[in-house]
């Protein structure tokens, strides 16, 4: 799957769309068709980060294995964040506070993703 790992566009793009998708989700009304179907494409969407980032770490993570764990785990949290805040929401239960883990975990995510060696490395 070189061709998927070669840069880190697939994932950049997957992610961007994906955590737009669940922002949108997020600020439609709850019970509204709208918000039923922008979440299932930004489900589709976490698959693909999820592949995509997964392709990454499999070619790149002996570079520092540390590191790319830490990734791993914290863009996985990041997943799992937005997917709970959706669900909880539309079960009518408080998520304030998810969503300052979320603003944390996503910024820990993007700091490393950009400091990490391949790709863009802006912040490096
Ligand atoms: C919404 C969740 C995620 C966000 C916002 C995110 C963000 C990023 C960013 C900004 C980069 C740097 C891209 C570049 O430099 O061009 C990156 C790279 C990477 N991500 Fe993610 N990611 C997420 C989820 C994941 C997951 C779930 C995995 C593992 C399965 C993962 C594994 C990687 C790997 C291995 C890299 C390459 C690091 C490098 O540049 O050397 N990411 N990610």
């Amino acid at each position: 799957m070189d061709v998927l790992s070669n840069t880190t566009h697939l994932h950049l793009f997957s992610w961007i769309v994906g955590v737009a998708l669940f922002v949108i989700t997020a600020v439609m009304a709850k019970g509204s068709k709208g918000r039923k179907i922008t979440h299932m494409i930004a489900r589709l969407f976490y698959v693909l980060i999820l592949l995509s980032g997964f392709f990454l770490f499999m070619r790149y993570s002996s570079l520092d294995s540390a590191l790319y764990g830490v990734k791993f785990l914290v863009g996985l949290i990041v997943i799992v964040l937005m997917e709970m805040i959706i669900v909880r929401a539309n079960k009518g239960r408080n998520v304030s506070k998810l969503w300052m883990i979320f603003a944390i975990v996503l910024f820990v995510t993007l700091y490393l993703g950009f400091n990490l060696p391949v790709g863009l490395n802006f912040l490096a």
